[in-house]
């Protein structure tokens, strides 16, 4: 998921290297590394948690004649982030070096098999697996190429990989699949980077490869052939624009370029861990408390924020689907209020930072008074992760935007899953398992959907750019999305937004409503429809704005509302994933229009790791 530089040519490949994995610092990471191979084809390997920079000083210290090699930043996925499991991998006896962005799905099989034939793993990661994995193949044809390519075809998941070995000390090896990679070329000197910020200093002209391809690159010259060994025709592409603009991807904020990754990152969350044929799910990280799970009586979620959203999301699917009692508890409050835990008791928590310092007191808390602690998290090896009996992780890649997009959708993926999970291990009949996987299958495209209506709902959010307050309103599975909604408004435009179950609103909110008062429904076609629609009604009576959130098709809720924003139509379990998105997008354009820094809102921090 983060970064990779290559070079082969005639300079001094270090400061490259350095250089290169600098600019691709914006992406966040965890540790870094680099393997050249010098002037007599001795391969050096200097790797370490932490900045770049560090990573600098080393290397800097150890002046290296050398002009081809290998760089990475690492924002783990398998293993803590620290020095052994940082890239680049070798094999035990040094013939190959290897950086990889990605996840092998299938690395556990691999490994397992590996060690039956004798090779030694010295780290956790599903890298090492594959790098091991090539020279195993090397071991039995005795070509590098090939071992590559043979490896390669066997692996399931995503990968960006590049590799130097001694083997070939003028090549430089690089294969996609899943994960972005380009060719720089330049003049008697090539690069490889897993995206063009790295490289455009060089060079503008690149060549993006193409999945299951595989480069052959050297210093005047390269080669592309697919995996399965087809010569590609390769286009070259001439890079036009700034490198702020390609940190960004294009996006004029992170925020944005996240909210567009949703498809790719909901489908990175259920990577793996989908088994169609049972209708079930696979959650390797759950393994060791899957007695527990199965006996469990109650779940407790904590989280705060957006991931507390997620945790009310989760209380729906859970009780539905799995039929297990499920209570959610703001962090901050759980650990003060003496809480009644057994040691039968599960408590998750929710953590896109895995640092959020309420959230952690609440699990060492739980963890005190007795009961099995789970984490359900984005960054790996961040303290809840570590801290915790087991966990899931979402695979959402790092989050740069303060205010949470990807993550809550991620979150809400593997929360699915996790139902499913818990669902099967009950009452749920694989034929219902199938049905719910199927769909959570379909939803990346309909995300996709939804994002090609960005030109709308920035049209809707242009006139109300200057609303005073907002109101979200929804039942059921989009209660939780409504107070998301409220909350990404307020978060990056300042604009007070309130989110509320639609049927509490003539409990008291109906009280504020006006000609001056735009109230966000979110509508989907369930069986709470009919009664969303008479809410609606009894806004539009007294003169409100309504926005209206609904399933395509519905054009009865379009006559009676001012906006009407569609979703595809879903399960109603899965119906926040997708109702969500133009909530997002609405806070983004009005914040936008309203001139606020998007993605660093005043007073706020990525990570609250202060109580
Ligand atoms: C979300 O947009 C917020 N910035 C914030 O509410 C966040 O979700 C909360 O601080 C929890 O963070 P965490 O998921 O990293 O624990
Ligand atoms: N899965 C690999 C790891 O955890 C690569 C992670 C990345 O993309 O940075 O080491």
């Amino acid at each position: 998921m983060c970064g990779i530089v290559g070079y082969i040519g005639y300079r001094p490949v270090v400061p490259i290297l350095i250089q290169g994995l600098k600019r691709l610092e914006y992406r966040g990471y965890d540790s870094a590394g680099i393997a050249v191979l010098d002037d007599r084809q001795q391969l050096h390997v200097i790797k370490r948690a932490g900045k770049v920079n560090d990573l600098a000083t080393t290397v800097e210290s150890l002046p290296i004649p050398s002009t081809i090699g290998i760089g990475h930043t690492r924002w783990a996925t398998h293993g803590v982030p620290n020095d052994t499991n940082a890239h680049p991998h070798t094999d035990q006896d040094r013939r190959l070096a290897l950086v990889h962005n990605g996840i092998i799905e299938n690395y556990q099989a691999i490994r397992t098999q590996l060690l039956r034939e004798g090779y030694q793993l010295k780290t956790e990661t599903d890298t090492e697996v594959l790098t091991v994995f090539i020279r195993s193949f090397y071991d039995k044809v005795g070509d590098l190429r090939e071992a590559v390519r043979l490896a390669l075809a066997e692996v399931e998941g995503t990968f960006g990989i590049a590799i130097v070995s001694p083997l070939e000390p003028d090549l430089l090896i690089a294969a996609r699949r899943g994960s972005p990679l380009l060719i720089g070329l330049g003049n008697n000197e090539n690069f490889v980077a897993s995206d063009a910020a790295a490289v455009i200093q060089y060079t503008r002209n690149v060549i993006f490869l193409q999945d299951n391809e595989i480069s052959f690159i050297q210093q005047g010259e390269y080669e592309i052939r697919t995996i399965d060994n087809q010569p590609s025709a390769p286009e070259i592409f001439k890079i036009e624009y700034d490198l702020e603009q390609i940190e960004k991807g294009g996006y004029e904020h992170f925020m944005l370029k996240e909210i567009f990754e949703q498809p790719t990152t909901f489908r990175d969350a259920c990577r793996g861990r989908i088994l169609l044929e049972d209708g079930n799910v696979r959650l390797g990280g759950l393994r060791p408390v899957a007695d527990k799970l199965q006996r469990a009586q109650r779940l407790i979620f904590t989280a705060c924020g957006t991931s507390w959203h997620a945790a009310l999301v989760g209380e729906y699917l859970i009780e539905d689907l799995a039929r297990i009692p499920v209570e959610v508890e703001y962090a901050s409050e759980f650990r003060y209020r003496n809480p009644v835990l057994s040691k039968d008791d599960i408590v998750i928590a929710i953590s896109q930072s895995g640092e959020t310092a309420d959230t952690l007191a609440a699990i060492r808390e739980a963890k005190l008074r007795g009961a099995t602690t789970l984490g359900i998290v984005n960054v790996v090896g961040s303290t809840i992760a570590r801290e915790t009996d087991a966990g899931v992780y979402i695979h959402a890649g790092p989050e740069i935007g303060v205010a949470s997009t990807k993550a809550f959708t991620s979150q809400l993926a593997v929360l699915s899953l996790l139902a499913i999970y818990l669902g099967r291990m009950r009452h749920l009949s694989p034929e219902d398992g199938r049905t719910l996987l199927r769909e959570l299958q379909a939803i990346p495209e309909k995300i996709q959907q939804i994002l090609q209506q960005a030109e709308l709902i920035q049209h809707v959010a242009l006139q109300y750019k200057d609303a005073a307050n907002f109101l979200y309103l929804g039942r059921s599975y989009n209660f939780p999305v409504a107070l998301e909604g409220a909350l990404k408004l307020k978060e990056i435009s300042y604009i007070h937004a309130e989110g509320y179950p639609a049927a509490e609103m003539k409990h008291g909110p109906i009280a504020l409503i006006d000609e001056n008062m735009p109230v966000v429904f979110i509508a989907p076609r369930d069986e709470l429809y009919e009664k969303i629609l008479s809410n609606i009604e009894e806004v539009r009576a007294r003169g409100g704005k309504i926005i209206s959130i609904a399933t395509e098709g519905d054009h009865k809720i379009a006559d009676v509302s001012d906006h009407t924003i569609y979703i595809p139509r879903t399960l109603p379990y899965f119906t926040p994933v997708l109702s969500v998105i133009p909530l997002q997008l609405l806070a983004y354009y009005i914040a936008v229009e309203r001139g606020c820094n998007v993605d660093m809102p005043r007073n706020l921090a990525k990570s609250v790791t202060v109580e």
